[in-house]
């Protein structure tokens, strides 16, 4: 039985990066696997790192990223869709899991070892983050993870934590596999520098439920080919960043037309940018259309999360009652 599991962390508001990597992924085997598919906004895991947790924003980001997640297609109903620090087994499987992690493999992560570098002192919890992760997954049994290529560690990580528990105490997990959408596995941020990412900024990152006049003022002077320094020099869409989100936006017709356009000067940057606006309206709009309507009932926002919770603490009490027994703590009675 194929059971499916993803997190998303409520540190910022939700961009096309985590919409294509990962969001419109979560609906696509939401339909498929039904209450096999398990999605959770991981709020355990944003205070990890001081640089982008702010308690007095966390619930309303919570919040925010479950209302994306609905208006993009989520329905809590169909599928388990829950709050992380509202289901315990998470911190206590995680915590069994720590204890018998070597920390030379976390010392490993490259997301470790990028966000430790900009820190002055480093909270245990952002090493422990990726066994966090291992646990969210296996309390659940899940084998499938759909998430974006910056988490393929993350989850090979898990593996090995599946494959010595299993070693360790009896076949228990299974060993998760990520799942990757081919198309937009790493879409690049706003600056042209990197990957998009929710904590770095709003200057890098197209919001998915941000204004078409603010995606516009951002777009308008996004960088493009660099050698393109006139309108009637030829360009290079392979390394232009708005060709890259057009690939995600536009239909094929009007990918060729870009490319070609580009290529041969027959296009300028702006009319090719205002072609992209064109497409990120179509795809954006309805999602604004339903998060704004989903804004004026919060209740059914929390209601849902509030029945995902109760479902998922009902398939995490018996595995978490396995991991106890297996592991020889005194049965409650
Ligand atoms: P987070 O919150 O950073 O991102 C959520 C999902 O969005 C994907 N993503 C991207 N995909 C393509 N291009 C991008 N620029 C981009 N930016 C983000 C991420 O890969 C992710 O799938 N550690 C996870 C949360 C987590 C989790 C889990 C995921 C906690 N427990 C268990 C899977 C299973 C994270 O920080 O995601």
């Amino acid at each position: 039985m194929t059971r499916v599991f993803s997190g998303i962390q409520p540190t910022g508001e939700p961009h096309i990066g985590n919409y294509f990597g990962a969001m419109r992924n979560y609906v696509r085997l939401g339909e498929q696997y039904g209450q096999n598919a398990i999605y959770c906004i991981v709020d355990l895991h944003a205070p990890t790192n001081p640089l982008a947790y702010d308690p007095a924003q966390l619930s309303r980001l919570t919040f925010e990223m479950a209302l994306a997640n609905m208006a993009v297609g989520l329905d809590p109903q169909k599928v388990l869709f829950f709050v992380q620090s509202q289901v315990r087994e998470h911190s206590e499987l995680s915590w069994l899991f720590t204890v018998s992690t070597p920390v030379g493999e976390l010392e490993r992560m490259t997301q470790y070892k990028d966000k430790a570098g900009k820190l002055e002192s480093i909270p245990a919890g952002l090493l422990m983050y990726p066994v966090l992760m291992a646990a969210d997954i296996l309390l659940y049994k899940a084998d499938t993870v759909p998430v974006g290529e910056d988490q393929t560690q993350h989850i090979e990580l898990a593996r090995e934590i599946a494959r010595r528990f299993n070693h360790s105490y009896g076949d228990t997990f299974p060993e998760p596999k990520a799942v990757l959408e081919q198309g937009a596995l790493r879409v690049p941020g706003m600056d042209g520098h990197g990957k998009m990412g929710k904590s770095k900024g709003e200057s890098s990152t197209l919001g998915l439920l941000e204004s078409m006049d603010s995606i516009w003022t951002k777009l308008r002077v996004a960088p493009t080919d660099p050698a393109r320094v006139r309108r009637t020099d030829p360009g290079n869409p392979e390394i232009c960043l708005v060709f890259d989100y057009h690939k995600l936006f536009s239909d094929d017709q009007t990918v060729l037309e870009v490319a070609d356009g580009c290529r041969t000067a027959g296009i300028g940057c702006i009319d090719c940018k205002k072609r992209l606006m064109v497409g990120i309206e179509r795809e954006l709009t309805p999602i604004q259309a339903r998060a704004a309507e989903l804004r004026q009932r919060p209740g059914t926002v929390l209601d849902g999360l509030h029945y995902g919770a109760e479902q998922a603490r009902a398939i995490a009490a018996p595995v978490m009652e396995e991991v106890r027994g297996k592991m020889g703590f005194l049965n409650r009675g």
